[in-house]
């Protein structure tokens, strides 16, 4: 079996065409040849259906993550929602207190009244099945979490959901499937924001489903893909697999750095607490040993001196750039309790940092500078 370097940079022979291109062309028709049997002879009928570009960002994500099917959305918010639209109404959900905001929004905005949950610490594994009830149809998964870096057993939900019939989904996004693969535990599906990792340069935007089998569930997704429409262009696709071929590289750099960070602000005074899997003193970092292939490009840490000087730190550092999102080459730095709003159970003293491709010594240097500037 191919290694995950290689699924990346050979994807482009999965949609190999007469003309010899090294790369995928893009391919913008959204409308495709029907001969006269009423056949696609070319295997495309429409653009929002399938596209040439999507199949083959659609077949490499599917190896990637060892599955057997994979739907490419065009954003990781959609590709989620497609698995709120896809269960029935009244089903009941299980999903982590520390939910990606977004979705914990569109939980409570957009299908409440339609759809029942609730948010749980999926770390605390005693406590999971007394939640289950006649409603339960699934359990939503978030490892690593955003932004408390959270880890989820992945084989314990997988077999609880199985003993109890349910629908599991782990949102990989903070891994990508470099670091880790959930179907191999058992779960149903996987979900990423292909805006993050995959995209790595922070300009494209994007989601996608992998399943693991190809039932009645997934039958219905793929038909909330093909007839909702949220699909990714052709050129977002083209970004997409550009990216990939590098992804391995980018996602190990990432990880070497985010250590060397966190090893830095873990021995740091003004630092009350690195969150960071790859540390011992990660409350779960047993379970990230056993599942993960490494601890990510993700930190999120707790400043001594409290909020004010947590801004502080955000708006003086000059190779952090203060902006959501993450993944990308360049390091961002975020105050999160501020985006997430009021309502956040996010600690005020937090940042989340996505350690980028820079040289370490420059982002540490940065940090140091910084740290040693902050107000009484
Ligand atoms: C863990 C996680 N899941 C899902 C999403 C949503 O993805 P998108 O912004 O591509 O809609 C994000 C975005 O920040 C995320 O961090």
């Amino acid at each position: 079996m191919l290694k995950p370097e290689t699924i990346a940079i050979h994807s482009w022979q999965l949609n190999k065409i007469n003309t010899g291109d090294v790369t995928t062309p893009i391919h913008l028709s959204t409308t495709f040849l029907r001969d006269e049997n009423g056949n696609y002879p070319g295997g495309y009928m429409y653009s929002r259906i399938n596209n040439p570009n999507r199949a083959s960002l659609e077949e490499v994500i599917t190896q990637l993550e060892m599955g057997s099917s994979t739907c490419a959305f065009s954003s990781g918010n959609i590709a989620g929602m497609a698995i709120f639209q896809a269960l029935k109404p009244g089903s009941h959900i299980i999903a982590p207190d520390d939910m990606y905001w977004g979705f914990k929004k569109q939980l409570l905005s957009i299908f409440e009244g339609i759809l029942t949950f609730d948010f749980i610490d999926l770390t605390n594994t005693e406590n999971i099945e007394g939640y289950i009830n006649e409603q339960t149809k699934l359990i939503w998964i978030e490892t690593p979490s955003n932004p408390q870096l959270k880890i989820t057993d992945l084989e314990f939900i997988a077999s609880l959901a199985k003993k109890h019939d349910l629908i599991t989904v782990c949102d990989s996004t903070f891994a990508s499937p470099i670091l880790q693969n959930p179907l191999m535990y058992n779960i149903d599906i996987v979900m990423h924001s292909t805006t993050k990792y995959f995209g790595g340069h922070s300009d494209v935007l994007g989601g996608c489903l992998t399943t693991k089998n190809q039932d009645d569930f997934w039958l219905k997704i793929k038909n909330i893909q093909e007839i909702g429409g949220a699909v990714p262009s052709p050129f977002d696709c083209f970004l997409l697999l550009r990216s990939i071929k590098t992804l391995a590289y980018r996602v190990k750099g990432h990880c070497e750095n985010a250590e060397k960070l966190a090893n830095y602000l873990n021995a740091h005074p003004a630092i009350e607490k690195v969150i960071y899997p790859g540390l011992t003193s990660h409350p779960q970092h047993l379970v990230a040993k056993k599942q993960m292939r490494g601890y990510g490009g993700m930190i999120s840490i707790q400043i001594k001196k409290g909020e004010e000087a947590a801004k502080f730190i955000c708006n003086n550092l000059v190779l952090f750039t203060q902006a959501t999102s993450l993944g990308g080459v360049e390091s961002l730095i975020e105050h999160r309790a501020s985006v997430e709003g009021p309502d956040t159970k996010t600690p005020k003293n937090l940042i989340r940092i996505s350690v980028g491709l820079e040289n370490i010594d420059d982002l540490i240097t940065d940090f140091k500078m910084v740290l040693n500037k902050i107000p009484n």
